[in-house]
């Protein structure tokens, strides 16, 4: 029979979730149907009890519900017990583990196909929500130095920093000379531009966690401008995670070759 799985989130109706994980099931053969689920805000848990209750195998989770996700399931891996969110949901038995693959991916895209090199990079992550939670225990393991989390916030910044061991700022305290700036704030379409110096991000390497499919998110678009050294959007990142999601589902890693050009090509 063909195991269900299914992205949860809201809003849920673009993401590419369902798309990726088409192809990787063509490229690995495996027998899976995977959909998008909408839960209303406030109710994570309905949505996923049913959703198992009913035969569903798996579930990534997206905004806003992996901190809920982190909460209902039953166990955690080390990645979701370090980073205090689940994007990943594992049927093991009666079980519900909740497993987190956003550093992971993170790091695969920058490592591996943007070739970023991180070990000794001055980093700094702009946001303090869920998505800089998810990356920053990540980030560490990859030796960067100097790591700072910025936020519009400032104790918000102040109490992420502490938890994980790093420096926590406002966005409007930051100078420049970073490697690498990772935008993990959802300041979406009105963009990052004017809340931190052009400095900070001129002559760094520039990624944002958000992505687009012409890759021209705000953020990179406002980054490029201001003299970045290269920049990148996320949605490397977003195809990375699924395939390690892939992973812990089904026990084989699907072949992320070609992908974002898929995607970026409409195809
Ligand atoms: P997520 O889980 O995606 O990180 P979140 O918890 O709502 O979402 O956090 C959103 C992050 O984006 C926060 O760091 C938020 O800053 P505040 O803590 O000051 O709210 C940041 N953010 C959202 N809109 C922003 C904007 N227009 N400018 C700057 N930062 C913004």
């Amino acid at each position: 029979m063909t195991d269900r799985y299914a992205v949860i989130g809201n809003p849920v109706d673009h993401s590419l979730s369902p798309r990726i994980h088409t192809v990787f099931a063509t490229r690995t053969r495996e027998d899976i149907e995977y959909g998008r689920l909408e839960a209303p805000r406030g109710d994570f848990t309905g949505v996923a009890r049913h959703f198992f209750a009913h035969g569903g195998r798996g579930l990534n989770v997206t905004l806003p519900f992996k901190l809920d996700a982190w909460r209902w399931v039953d166990s955690h891996d080390d990645a979701a017990t370090e980073s205090g969110a689940v994007n990943t949901i594992v049927v093991e038995g009666s079980v519900k583990r909740g497993c987190n693959t956003d550093g992971i991916g993170l790091l695969r895209d920058l490592l591996d196909n943007l070739g970023w090199d991180l070990d000794g990079a001055r980093t700094l992550v702009l946001g303090a929500g869920g998505a800089a939670q998810g990356i920053v225990e990540s980030l560490k393991r990859a030796g960067v130095v100097d790591l700072t989390i910025a936020n519009r916030t400032r104790t918000k910044a102040e109490t992420l920093a502490a938890r994980f061991g790093v420096a926590g700022a406002g966005l409007d305290d930051v100078g420049g000379g970073w490697d690498v700036v990772l935008n993990a704030t959802a300041a979406g379409l009105s963009g990052i531009g004017g809340l931190v110096a052009p400095s900070v991000v001129s002559g760094s390497r520039c990624y944002d966690m958000l992505y687009a499919l012409d890759g021209a998110t705000p953020f990179c678009r406002w980054a490029a401008d201001q003299g970045a050294r290269e920049v990148s959007d996320g949605l490397g990142m977003l195809i990375e995670q699924a395939a390690e999601a892939f992973l812990l589902w089904r026990d084989v890693r699907p072949d992320t070759g070609g992908v974002a050009k898929m995607l970026r090509s409409g195809a």
